[in-house]
């Protein structure tokens, strides 16, 4: 009997050792599974993959402890300004990104790097975006929602829109709010409908007028010391003339009527 009953005493010792490593494997496990940003709250699903809600949350910078595997990503109704140089890097599964309804004045070059193959829909509705960077969108070609930003249609804007890739009708997003100049109309409408009032236009023209002021100085300049100069050799011509009188000689004469034939 004692003995039966040391037996199970052990044997009770390793299974509950067991059990207990059992209990902290699947914590351990289960940790790891809803591993998630300390802010934001996480959700998994089989088909979809990770999606990390960080809405509403007044979070004035992007956090950095995001899942890698996270899938879709929403960071709207926040306070964020900017979105800095690779932010987004660690996250090479990131397909949806809602920036939305944020305080957003401008993307620094490469904020999306690293996003180019996997990102299909990029929210930046609703910002205070005025001009677009092409270098913040290098190698994206996404669905954007450009709309609710207060764009500033104007050459520059003219000039880097082709270099953006976006998907093409993500840019109707863009409709203008001011422009300059101010009086071609363009307020109020999408930038792609006002593209063929060529904003560059009264630039060429500034420039066309400095251009004409430049030659039309330089051209005084030329007259002005053509002038000098004629009045200059006259003066000259006219002493040599007075010295030549001054010289009671035959040769001195001739020499006169020659300089004077030259003079003429
Ligand atoms: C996420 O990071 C872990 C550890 O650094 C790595 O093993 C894993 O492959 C990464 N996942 C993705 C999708 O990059
Ligand atoms: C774009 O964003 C605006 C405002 O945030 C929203 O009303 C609109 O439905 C969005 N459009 C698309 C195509 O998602």
């Amino acid at each position: 009997m004692p003995l039966l009953a040391d037996w199970l005493l052990r044997h009770s010792v390793v299974m509950c050792l067991l059990l207990h490593s059992l209990v902290l494997m699947t914590f351990c496990f289960h940790h790891a599974a809803t591993s998630c940003s300390k802010s934001c709250y996480c959700s998994q699903s089989e088909v979809g993959g990770k999606t990390v809600r960080c809405s509403n949350l007044r979070l004035t910078e992007i956090p950095q402890d995001i899942p890698n595997d996270t899938r879709r990503l929403y960071l709207d109704f926040n306070l964020l300004t900017t979105v800095p140089t690779n932010a987004f890097l660690e996250l090479p599964l990131l397909n949806e990104l809602d920036l939305s309804h944020n305080e957003l004045v401008q993307l620094e070059p490469g904020a999306f790097r690293g996003l180019g193959g996997s990102l299909q829909f990029l929210d930046l509705s609703s910002n205070r975006l005025m001009t677009l960077n092409p270098e913040a969108f290098e190698g994206l070609q996404s669905r954007a929602n450009l709309t609710h930003n207060p764009w500033h249609c104007d050459c520059n804007l003219q000039n880097v829109m082709p270099q953006v890739d976006l998907e093409p009708t993500s840019l109707a997003g863009i409709v203008c709010q001011t422009s300059e100049p101010e009086d071609v109309g363009a307020q109020g409408t999408p930038f792609l409908l006002a593209k063929d009032l060529d904003l560059c236009v009264v630039l060429k023209k500034t420039t066309d007028v400095a251009m004409l002021v430049t030659m039309f100085g330089w051209f005084t300049m030329v007259i002005s010391y053509l002038v000098y100069y004629v009045r200059h050799n006259q003066e000259d011509a006219r002493r040599h003339l007075e010295y030549l009188k001054s010289l009671p000689s035959k040769q001195g004469k001739s020499e006169e009527s020659s300089t004077i034939s030259t003079v003429v």
